[in-house]
């Protein structure tokens, strides 16, 4: 049996993935899992100054440059928060992972996606996620969710976003082990229930509980 387990939370901007994701902690800290959440970009305090240039920069921000800092917040990310979690036994809950990278730098900016899957291979170095959940909405109704307040990423336009979406479903249908698709349109409870059928089937797979 492996030690501890690690899942990624993806979906666009407004998809409701961070309410779901701070919900199962609870739930799984009640079963008396030991439990770690974090998130990309930004986790950590390098990572904190990748992420302020990426969400906050005001002038132009190259693509490939964009590209590569989401890398390399992965890489310090990966290397030395979320694979010592895991060898220590924990459930790493991570909001946003690689496959954020394919769906907004590939599909939505236009980077070579197959480029984009071998500099994630480089930047996580072996580790894949146990489960992904993707929580896909509308585009229309993330956007309203997101609000007027956006970041850089945020005020990417309406085109953008779709093809974020769409990014992610390719994606998904790519890795249909891997990657569990949810309808995030549905109410909180609905897609907390969706999850949580999801995560407690892979616990008893791979944890054997
Ligand atoms: P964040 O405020 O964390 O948004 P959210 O709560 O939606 O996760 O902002 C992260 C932004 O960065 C979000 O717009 C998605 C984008 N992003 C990428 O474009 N590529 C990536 O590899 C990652 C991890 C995030």
């Amino acid at each position: 049996m492996q030690k501890g387990l690690f899942i990624t939370f993806e979906g666009a901007d407004g998809s409701g993935k961070t309410t779901q994701l701070n919900l199962m902690k609870s739930f799984l800290e009640e079963k008396g899992y030991e439990v770690v959440v974090t998130r990309e970009p930004g986790a950590l305090e390098l990572g904190r100054k990748i992420r302020e240039i990426l969400l906050h920069y005001e002038g132009k921000v190259a693509d490939k440059c964009e590209m590569f800092l989401f890398l390399a917040d992965r890489a310090q990310h990966v290397e030395t928060f979320i694979k010592p979690a895991i060898n220590e036994g924990k459930i790493v809950l991570c909001d946003r992972h690689t496959d954020s990278t394919v769906a907004y730098q590939g599909y939505g900016r236009g980077q070579d996606v197959n480029l984009l899957k071998e500099l994630n291979k480089i930047a996580v170095n072996g580790l894949e996620p146990d489960l992904t959940l993707l929580y896909d909405v509308s585009t229309e109704t993330a956007q309203n969710r997101v609000g007027s307040e956006k970041d850089r990423m945020e005020s990417a336009g309406i085109e953008f976003h779709k093809k974020v979406r769409n990014g992610y479903l390719e994606v998904q249908k790519e890795n249909p082990e891997r990657i569990k698709l949810i309808n995030a349109n549905n109410s909180i409870e609905k897609v907390f229930d969706d999850s949580k059928n999801i995560i407690i089937k892979l616990i008893q797979e791979k944890l054997g509980e």
